[in-house]
């Protein structure tokens, strides 16, 4: 995600798809230096987007003291974000695009929280539907009320909850328009899981409810493999289908599409990070809706290993995704 995603993407509209070729397109932005520790990835890296040697780092510490960026990306797996992230924070970032999932526990998450709000780092979470121009008229279409008050969400493929269950959550809390969670009830599949640790060794695939303050109820599913959304409204329904590709509305009359005109979510969230800077506030992303879908996550994981429903907030219970992760060999070319 980091570099080389777009060889592996076959939807030119995703594209720029990685961090560093978003940071390339954007006009407002310079892909000064790059970081990685392995030295090939980072050189091939640094090579394709023209990062002078002197700028390619093992180190992403000396990276960030000695390149000053205004911008960090943290394209790490979930494991290593909260260092890196605590540290680009503390060290001089004005601020952060770290890729979904924020963190490997919420303990991380809310120490990554207080290092951005002390430092005034503007942060956006990788979960690129909250930056995509369909899922952004789903939502207007929803907030502007003319099927009726929004009554039910259901995402139909869940899937794993770091790795999927990260973008499905924030949808669904962008969805509706960032109401409160009251509550989640979940049940996970496969759980590999040191109870001594309090370590996932694994990251697991779930579904459950989820509560909202202004009564609305969220089904985070895995009951079909095509990554489909509901939003059932009093009057009429409106389905993001084919991963967000279209946008039906259904209501007793007719039926039709929205109109959409699909960009780059990576290039839009790149903006919204700049524009965040430029005036000190958060715009369609932020800290805050990020710690929220960041929530979601681990109180699936306290409801099921308590067996009940998790009322929010919670009190953590120390849980780490600690996986024996050996990181894929990036497709350097399409
Ligand atoms: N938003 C999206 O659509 C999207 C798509 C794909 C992946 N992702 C997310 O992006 C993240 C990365 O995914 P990936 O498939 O590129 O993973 P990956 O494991 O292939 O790449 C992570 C890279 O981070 C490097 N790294 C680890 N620790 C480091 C450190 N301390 N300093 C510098 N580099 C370090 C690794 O060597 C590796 O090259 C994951 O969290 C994944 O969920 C998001």
């Amino acid at each position: 995600m980091g570099a080389f995603i777009d060889n592996e993407s076959s939807n030119p509209k995703l594209s720029p798809y990685s961090h560093a070729a978003g940071y390339i397109k954007c006009e407002r932005t310079d892909l000064i230096a790059c970081s990685d520790i392995r030295t090939d990835v980072m050189k091939i890296a640094g090579d394709t987007y023209n990062i002078q040697e002197k700028n390619q780092y093992t180190d992403y510490k000396k990276m960030i003291l000695e390149t000053k960026p205004d911008i960090v990306s943290v394209a790490t797996q979930p494991e290593q974000r909260a260092e890196v992230v605590i540290f680009a924070a503390n060290n001089g970032a004005k601020a952060i695009y770290a890729e979904k999932a924020m963190s490997a526990s919420i303990e991380d998450c809310y120490e990554m929280y207080d290092a951005c709000i002390k430092n005034n780092v503007s942060f956006n979470l990788g979960t690129n539907r909250r930056y995509d121009s369909g899922f952004n008229s789903m939502t207007n279409l929803i907030k502007e009320e003319s099927l009726g008050k929004l009554k039910t969400l259901v995402a139909y493929c869940t899937g794993s909850l770091f790795n999927m269950g990260s973008h499905n959550f924030d949808l669904l809390l962008k969805l509706n328009s960032e109401s409160k969670v009251t509550s989640v009830t979940a049940n996970l599949g496969e759980f590999i899981w040191d109870s001594e640790l309090k370590e996932l060794k694994s990251d697991p695939i779930g579904q459950g409810v989820i509560e909202f303050e202004n009564g609305v109820k969220a089904y985070a599913f895995n009951i079909s493999n095509k990554t489909k959304w509901d939003a059932i409204c009093e009057n009429g329904v409106v389905s993001a289908i084919d991963n967000g590709g279209n946008f039906i509305v259904h209501t007793k009359n007719k039926k039709y599409e929205l109109d959409v005109e699909k960009k780059s979510s990576t290039l839009s969230l790149i903006y919204d990070l700049v524009r965040s800077i430029d005036d000190s506030r958060p715009h369609l992303g932020g800290i805050k809706v990020a710690v929220a879908s960041t929530e979601i996550i681990f109180g699936f994981i306290q409801s099921h290993i308590t067996h009940s429903q998790v009322t929010f907030p919670y009190k953590p219970l120390g849980i780490n995704l600690n996986r024996n992760f050996a990181p894929r060999m990036p497709k350097y070319n399409k």
